[in-house]
């Protein structure tokens, strides 16, 4: 299918909650689709739900400049749009019905060739779903948690483990001068990849993450015997999903029309309480939250969101469809969307990063 010009046209939607680096791919899927394969490119706003509500914008040349160290997504982004389960109104979200043949005869409408959906493990199912619909996709892995199948990294981690490093260092002085055992609760659903490094990174004394449930005896000990060496202070990282031996993560609410329904929150909360009354030892905790996803990308992130969208406009030029871009190795290759949907990819107990932190004495929680 090509335009009245003579042209392909592609469409670029960002999915799922936002992270640094958005904008750095849709501008590297957006220049070299129209300087480098003269093609058209049109953005939907709003994620799947731009294509619901008929939501789309030309993206010229300048909407696709300047936005390379811009935070955030221009085409707006939500966790909450699944053309397979929309909600059929907006008082009772928790009813759903399947409008993905109107996506499908929207896309037609549109023209467009291909659609590249960038976003994180909901967003590439549902851009798994439209392909089995016929639809050409392209997937871009993006997501601070760092736990899509295929890839050895996502777009967004290395920035939010930036920033989760320099507030760890924060902590460290505040915990040290008080003497207290300082909880920071990370975002990480499923995966630990985010508290494992930025625990790392920032010399954390225990990170408790979602693939190994931790013992508290165990926190507790790590804690008082610090205390008894005179180190009166203890740094926990600890990501969202993480959950005690026996126990569950701490769910915050549950969004059924989201493709990724569970939130999470409350963990941190729980173990300083836990550990302030087995030890006696002040306990505070830091969430730090949506701050993870905010802010410019770093240099890294910059690099490998350009090279992700010139790929995918790559990929799309070429007719390639069903496939993710991912990196492997130094490489930027394809993979198939169908190895990658409905997955997560998880930090395993023999990791070298696991290794590496029994290697400076870190506790992991058992
Ligand atoms: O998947 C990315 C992520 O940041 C998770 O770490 C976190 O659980 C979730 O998104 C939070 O989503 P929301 O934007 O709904 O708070």
């Amino acid at each position: 299918m090509s335009t009245a010009s003579g042209k392909k046209r592609i469409g670029i939607l960002t999915g799922g909650g936002d992270c640094p680096g958005l904008n750095a791919v849709i501008r590297g899927v957006a220049k070299a689709s129209m300087r480098k394969f003269n093609m058209e490119v049109v953005g939907i706003e709003d994620a799947f739900a731009g294509l619901v509500q008929r939501k789309v914008i030309d993206l010229t040349w300048e909407r696709a400049s300047g936005i390379l160290t811009q935070g955030g997504t221009i085409l707006g982004t939500t966790n909450r749009a699944n053309p397979f389960a929309w909600p059929v109104d907006e008082d009772n979200p928790e009813q759903t019905e399947d409008r993905s043949d109107q996506v499908v005869n929207y896309i037609h409408e549109l023209g467009l060739n291909t659609l590249v959906c960038i976003g994180g493990d909901g967003t590439q199912t549902i851009a798994h779903k439209l392909s089995q619909k016929g639809i050409h996709v392209v997937g871009v892995p993006k997501t601070i948690d760092n736990d899509i199948e295929g890839t050895d990294i996502t777009f967004g981690f290395d920035s939010a483990v930036s920033t989760a490093t320099e507030a760890i260092d924060k902590i460290h002085s505040t915990a040290m001068s008080h003497h207290r055992v300082m909880v920071v609760e990370l975002m990480g659903r499923y995966a630990g990849w985010l508290a494992l490094h930025a625990g790392i990174a920032g010399g954390g004394d225990a990170i408790l993450i979602p693939e190994i449930p931790y013992d508290i005896e165990a926190v507790c000990s790590l804690a008082v015997e610090r205390s008894k060496r005179g180190r009166r202070f203890s740094i926990i990282v600890v990501a969202e999903g993480a959950r005690p031996q026996g126990g569950q993560p701490v769910i915050l609410r549950i969004v059924k029309s989201s493709p990724d329904p569970i939130r999470l929150g409350g963990i941190g909360q729980k173990i300083a309480h836990d550990i302030e009354e087995k030890t006696g030892i002040e306990s505070r905790v830091t969430v730090l939250g949506h701050l993870q996803r905010g802010g410019t990308p770093t240099a890294y992130d910059r690099v490998l969101a350009t090279r992700f969208g010139v790929k995918a406009a790559e990929l799309c030029y070429d007719g390639v469809s069903g496939v993710m871009v991912a990196l492997r190795g130094t490489e930027i290759i394809s993979v198939p969307l169908a190895d990658v949907s409905e997955q997560n990819r998880l930090v395993s107990p023999d990791h070298p990063l696991i290794e590496a932190a029994h290697g400076v004495d870190v506790c992991l929680g058992i």
